[in-house]
């Protein structure tokens, strides 16, 4: 199978190299992509070594059957035709696509039946938040309906990309250091400290991260579930956790 990643240098696409490798996933192929910035860069795969190619309008996606695609909603938009154009399927990471009808949102261990009616050959990927919580939220949806979650979140750097966990690293060297830290990801100084707020804020006062895990719960369990999300940024570099309260419609 001839794979591709576009996005291969941030903090998703190094996750998706370990993984394609842990999983001994059947490539006879596989093609970076990123920005000018990494083209150019190697990363080694299996042993072999693979140059970062600048993702481009023209064919190199001509062969590729599967591409997983992480290099933020922007880009996805713009290169979905390039990808999908010669039969590729994308698995999109990002935002771009996940809410459009005609796009199955899917997390293989509650929807994976929806992968298979993909109109215009793209698969999206939820966010994080609400891919781990559907997957508890599964099981327990077999026993009983679920009619609302209510749902707390501590999320970590990794959430924000490769350029935010450098940044929290480096805020708290500047605090030992009796430096001030540089804030840019985050809104708010991440070291030593809590940021109750995960992307911008909506017109009904939840953030979007949290409408994210309304809407996308919905679609994924087909349910009308009703879910409040409050998600919290904490100052660890990896792993996302989450306290869930459920009700169900008959006692569990
Ligand atoms: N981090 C997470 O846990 C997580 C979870 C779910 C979904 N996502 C989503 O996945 C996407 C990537 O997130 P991330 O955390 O991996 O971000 P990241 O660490 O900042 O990495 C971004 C990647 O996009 C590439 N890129 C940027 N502009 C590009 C362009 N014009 N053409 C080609 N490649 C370009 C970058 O390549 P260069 O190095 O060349 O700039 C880099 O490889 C986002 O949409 C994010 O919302 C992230």
């Amino acid at each position: 199978m001839k794979v591709a990643i576009v996005g291969a240098s941030g903090a998703v696409g190094q996750e998706f190299l370990k993984v394609l490798d842990e999983r001994n996933f059947p490539i006879d192929e596989l093609l970076l992509f990123g920005s000018s910035r990494s083209a150019g860069r190697e990363y080694t795969f299996r042993g072999k070594q693979i140059t970062v190619k600048e993702l481009k309008h023209n064919d190199d996606f001509k062969g590729v059957d599967i591409a997983f695609t992480s290099a933020g909603a922007g880009i996805s938009k713009e290169f979905a035709e390039t990808i999908t154009r010669y039969g590729a399927i994308m698995i999109d990471n990002s935002s771009a696509f996940r809410m459009d009808e005609d796009v199955p949102l899917v997390v293989p261990e509650v929807n994976g039946d929806d992968a298979f009616v993909r109109p215009r050959g793209i698969i999206a990927n939820p966010n994080c938040t609400t891919i781990q919580m559907v997957v508890a939220l599964n099981a327990i949806e077999s026993l009983s309906h679920i009619k609302r979650v209510h749902v707390a979140t501590y999320q970590a750097a990794s959430g924000a990309g490769a350029s935010a966990m450098a940044e929290l690293r480096k805020q708290y060297e500047q605090i030992v250091a009796g430096e001030t830290p540089t804030v840019e990801k985050f809104f708010f100084q991440l070291a030593y400290n809590l940021i109750p707020q995960v992307d911008v804020f909506t017109d009904n006062l939840y953030t979007k991260e949290e409408m994210k895990m309304f809407h996308e719960t919905r679609k994924i369990m087909h349910s009308d579930i009703a879910v409040s999300a409050t998600c919290v940024r904490v100052p660890v570099m990896r792993a996302h956790s989450e306290a869930i309260w459920i009700e169900t419609e008959r006692p569990v």
